[in-house]
């Protein structure tokens, strides 16, 4: 349940002609903050857009249409809540609308299920009143949908209204007993086979895969990682408003922002001395720059740089060790997001275009390599709320073959006795541990380093040799590392 102020609907009776029942027309009224969380759901649902893109322009148009007073920062902080919620429990908010039509839910047109989903979470999810919740989606049904839908959005919400949220889960989950997988999908709005797979690597009982399902449902807390070289957290923590600031968890460099607010506006964000990084992701680049080497320490390689959280952290690491960084990325445009990211950094860096399955560089060349490599991103459900519907199984099948490539090419790249991390921000075992036993396999001359060596202070990282965070144990996002030693 969100904490939001309990809003009323800007709706002002204007009547007009009779209406077919003899009541005087009114038209209804467009409420701004209801009427642009529901654009934003059409976005994502028609243009498979991400919802933290599609917002911010959407509230940048509001607030100059509406003008700052009508659409102030408590508009916006509650249309981002309408939105998030609305499709993070979207699972749950499906079920529930489904037990209170007489057809199946595929036959509701997705429009009217987003106008209906945002009044399910009005009156499930927050402390709006129900007469509220409920007048609120008629007239914005009215405004999107005309008149004759708006009856049935009425009818179906009215219905919802009559139970709250764990009245209605009572209903519409089935049993664990019976099927644990299910229920556990219907009351943590979840897709069944993505709650098969986080359980299967998080392993355990019901409480921790339950604290799991729950933490990706949560927004997660902002952090700034204080660029190594460029500042620090205690000058972060100096420079920032004290109160709605903390240090990290983990990292030395983190520094959590308790209020969220604009991390881009901040001056020391600006200014590239700070950025805006899961501490999960700060401790993978940590951990690679400490891992124990042998011999030279000079060059260094992020094969997967793209947009350039890690690449910078590594590159101000290596400045401080008189190492090089190079940055590799695919996507020209992403690997543009990477020079801008290292803009500034306090020692020489280089930036490539480059696939990372033909490198362009000579085989043996680096002392530590990093392969942060693209995956389904199940292990960052919190920051992307769409992103669980959007998944499919076979989505693994297509990440196999790059994932094997790109460890296979981290492995050529680095010289014999340096170190390479495998990382990435999926927990599933088929893009974890499958990806380096199978690779390790056919490699042969490699060893396994313990990477919970490398986290001091960090609690339960699993039986190693490679480390899991989760967000509901460590409050990060679940990045997964393997760190691997050339042996031969
Ligand atoms: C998980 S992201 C890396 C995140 C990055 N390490 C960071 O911390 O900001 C994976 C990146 O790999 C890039 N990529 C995909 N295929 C690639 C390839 N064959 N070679 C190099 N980069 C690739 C993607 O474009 C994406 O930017």
């Amino acid at each position: 349940m969100n904490d939001q102020p309990s809003r009323r609907p800007r709706t002002q009776g204007k009547s007009g002609p009779q209406g077919k029942s003899g009541k005087p027309y009114r038209r209804p009224q467009k409420d701004p903050v209801r009427f642009l969380a529901f654009e934003a759901l059409r976005a994502v649902d028609e243009r498979d857009a991400y919802a933290n893109l599609v917002l911010p322009p959407l509230l940048r148009k509001a607030r100059e249409k509406e003008g700052p007073e009508q659409f102030d920062a408590r508009d916006a902080a509650f249309a981002t809540e309408l939105v998030y919620g609305t499709l993070r429990r979207q699972g749950t908010y499906d079920a529930i609308v489904a037990a209170c039509i007489d057809r199946p839910l595929r036959e509701v047109d997705p429009p009217v299920l987003d106008v209906l989903n945002l009044g399910v979470h009005q009156l499930l999810g927050t402390r709006i009143p129900s007469h509220a919740a409920v007048s609120a989606s008629v007239e914005l049904a009215r405004v999107v949908l005309g008149d004759g839908r708006a009856k049935f959005v009425n009818a179906v919400l009215r219905k919802v209204a009559r139970d709250d949220l764990d009245g209605w889960l009572e209903k519409v989950a089935p049993p664990y007993d019976e099927d644990p997988e299910d229920h556990l999908a219907v009351v943590h709005s979840h897709p069944r086979w993505v709650v098969s797979a986080l359980w299967d690597s998080l392993g355990g009982g019901r409480a921790g895969i339950e604290d799991l399902l729950e933490a990706d449902n949560e927004r997660p807390e902002v952090t700034l990682v204080a660029r190594p070289g460029r500042s620090t957290a205690d000058e972060l923590l100096d420079s920032l408003d004290a109160d709605s600031v903390l240090p990290g968890r983990w990292s030395p460099y983190a520094v959590r922002l308790s209020e969220g607010g604009e991390p881009g506006s901040l001056e020391p964000v600006r200014e590239g001395r700070a950025g805006v990084q899961d501490e999960g992701s700060q401790l993978v680049a940590i951990a690679l720059a400490n891992a124990p080497l042998e011999g030279r320490d000079e060059k260094w390689l992020d094969g997967c740089a793209g947009p350039g959280g890690k690449a910078a952290m590594l590159a101000g690491l290596a400045a401080e060790r008189g190492a090089v960084l190079l940055a590799a990325e695919k996507q020209p445009h992403r690997a543009r997001l990477v020079s801008q990211a290292l803009a500034g950094n306090p020692g020489p860096y280089q930036v490539v275009a480059a696939d990372g399955t033909r490198p362009p560089w000579q085989p043996g060349t680096f002392d530590r390599v990093l392969m942060d490599v693209p995956c389904t991103g199940l292990g960052a459900l919190r920051r992307r709320p769409e992103a669980r519907w959007r998944r499919r199984p076979e989505d693994l099948e297509g990440f196999a073959p790059l994932q094997r490539g790109l460890l296979r090419t981290a492995l050529e790249s680095v010289r014999v006795g340096g170190v390479v991390g495998y990382a990435t921000c999926s927990p599933h075992l088929a893009e974890t541990r499958a990806v380096v036993d199978d690779v390790l396999k056919q490699w042969g001359a490699a060893e396994l380093v313990d990477a919970r060596a490398l986290m001091p202070g960090v609690p339960a990282l699993g039986d190693g040799p490679d480390v899991q965070l989760w967000p509901h144990v460590h409050g990060t996002d679940a990045m997964y590392l393997a760190v691997i030693r050339r042996t031969g």
